[in-house]
């Protein structure tokens, strides 16, 4: 592989949606940000300049990190952010994948406008497992917000309440013509008949996994998460925060003058908070040279997308997400398991603190967990603490391995709803063979969670809708092509298995890709220890860290 170089200047840049303009934060002016492009085995070296009075982190969004921690990215758990006035180089190298991805920062909620594609060429000669496209097109759904994101997910965080949703759904940062004022921020596609073209879709965006259509065009998946799979044919997608997806488009040639709507609008299995509005995008064919005459008496034809609760296609769609498990694309899956952890995966409550007056239900401040535990954040970064050995203050390694107390998870919530705090990591020895299942626990409301783990891919071995059985469920686990990814929604009222190898040094976090829950406390970190080969280990810091 070649080695190339990029220069994200973390900038402030007036944007106007909706009507209004707004001074965002940008890489390079941009928004959304610049596309990332390389081969499978390449090094990318991105020096990353903060001149806005925000500290900033860049996540390389599914980028496995294959020793190379220490560019990884979230705020204090891989690294202490970059402060303003300052820079860090991410160095790292693309081994093993292809396909797409996506960079995002990694600090509060700064991700909302810092965001951009990664694409990764399989290497150079080698073809797709796929008829080669025409043309292949990033397609990115987003989040608008009028007000002050910072300032909504700060002052949500002091009441206890829950933060104000956006104001519109975006396609490459357009809300499209459904909103007010957007008739000309509209995302354009032009096809020629008769070509396929590879749509690279991304949601990038804060809170909402989302359902994605073109009308009267069916579309072919060939890819989730940089990893390619059996090719299926859908006419809506599913995608959470967190993943990505690749589909081919067949541009057939139905009506020369008519324009097809591309649209995009929530999943939602949570409360009625939500935003139903719908972003959209204009599939337009290039007139052929016999037709001239371009009529605007042709209908703006429009898809259909389920409705915003509809579970049966959500997971229908899922269960057709398989890996290619062939000779040249082969599905490591661990078939044995040298750890079992059990995990809740669920909001819940904070007490109050004295003197203040709290918006969660009964006085209370609302919040997310993992087996009960909220995870705080360091004032060090986990990875820095780690490879210096001073844990002290900073975590403690006794991060509980099933839950604390059990329940029926699809029924009552228990009486005592709080969790506790604190900063606990699981502790992996290197090449250690894990299965985790994640149980969805219907407290406060039944939710699906968009769980995303750093570091590594993942194998969706089971999933199901109601508690999970130990003894019951683990004999119908799919250990011969089940998909591998790095972001897999765990079903409100039900629960997903994955399996995975940790064979990467490092500490790694892994969270609900739902901003708001991540913030409430939906995350902990794996800390997975060296082997003992040279190539095992993970090196030192590069020279130019942050320091806290
Ligand atoms: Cu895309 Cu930890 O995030």
């Amino acid at each position: 592989g070649i080695t190339r170089h990029y220069k994200f200047n973390i900038q402030m840049q007036n944007v106007t949606r909706l009507c209004q303009t707004k001074n965002i934060v940008t890489v390079n002016g941009q928004f959304p940000g610049p596309r990332i492009i390389a081969r499978e085995g390449d090094r990318l070296v991105i020096k990353v300049v903060n001149n806005v009075q925000y500290n900033v982190t860049i996540h390389w969004h599914g980028v496995r990190q294959l020793r190379s921690g220490w560019a990884d990215g979230p705020a204090y758990i891989a690294q202490c952010p970059i402060q303003t006035g300052q820079s860090y180089v991410y160095n790292f190298s693309i081994t093993g994948q292809r396909g797409t991805l996506f960079w995002h920062a990694h600090i509060s909620w700064l991700r909302v406008t810092l965001y951009g594609p990664i694409v990764i060429l399989p290497k150079k000669g080698v073809a797709y497992p796929f008829p080669q496209p025409f043309k292949e097109v990033p397609i990115l759904f987003g989040e608008w917000w009028k007000a002050d994101v910072e300032k909504i997910i700060s002052q949500a965080l002091q009441t206890g309440g829950a933060p104000n949703i956006s104001d519109a759904y975006t396609i490459n940062g357009l809300p499209g013509i459904l909103y007010n004022c957007s008739a000309n921020d509209t995302f354009k596609l032009k096809v020629k008949p008769g070509k396929t073209y590879l749509l690279r879709l991304v949601n990038a965006a804060l809170n909402d996994e989302l359902f994605f259509s073109i009308a009267n065009h069916s579309l072919t998946v060939v890819e989730v998460d940089a990893v390619y799979v059996k090719q299926f044919k859908a006419n809506t997608i599913l995608i959470t925060p967190g993943q990505t997806t690749n589909v081919l488009l067949k541009a057939k040639h139905f009506h020369p003058n008519a324009t097809f709507l591309i649209a995009a609008r929530p999943y939602a299995t949570g409360p009625a908070s939500f935003d139903n509005s719908t972003t959209t995008g204009i599939l337009e064919y290039h007139q052929p040279s016999t037709n001239t005459k371009k009529s605007n008496k042709f209908p703006l034809l429009k898809p259909k997308l389920p409705i915003f609760n509809d579970t049966a296609f959500a997971t229908s769609f899922v269960k057709k997400i398989r890996s290619l498990a062939n000779a040249k694309f082969p599905a490591n899956v661990p078939k044995k398991v040298d750890k079992h952890f059990f995990f809740t995966v669920g909001l819940g409550l904070n007490p109050c603190p004295q003197n203040q007056t709290c918006q969660g239900p009964n006085n209370t401040k609302l919040a997310a967990s993992v087996n009960n535990i909220s995870f705080v954040q360091p004032n060090v970064a986990l990875l820095q603490s780690h490879y210096f050995n001073q844990s002290k203050g900073v975590y403690t390694t006794d991060f509980p391995v099933n839950p604390p107390f059990k329940f029926n998870y699809t029924g009552n919530p228990p009486n005592n709803m709080f969790v506790t705090t604190g900063t606990k990591v699981v502790m992996l020895p290197y090449n250690t063979s894990v299965e985790l299942v994640m149980q969805d626990t219907s407290i406060i409301s039944a939710e699906s969670h968009p769980l995303h783990l750093h570091g590594f891919n993942f194998f969706v071995v089971g999933q199901g809708f109601g508690n999970y059985n130990s003894s019951k469920d683990p004999a119908n686990f799919n250990l011969v092509d089940p998909a591998e990814r790095n972001t897999v929604g765990v079903p409100s009222g039900g629960w997903v298995a994955i399996r995975f190898l940790a064979d990467n040094p490092g500490v790694w976090f892994m969270h609900c890709h739902l901003e708001v829950h991540t913030s409430w406390g939906l995350k902990m970190a794996w800390m997975v220890m060296d082997g003992k080969g040279s190539k095992q280990k993970l090196p030192p810091p590069p020279a130019d860290l942050p320091n806290c």
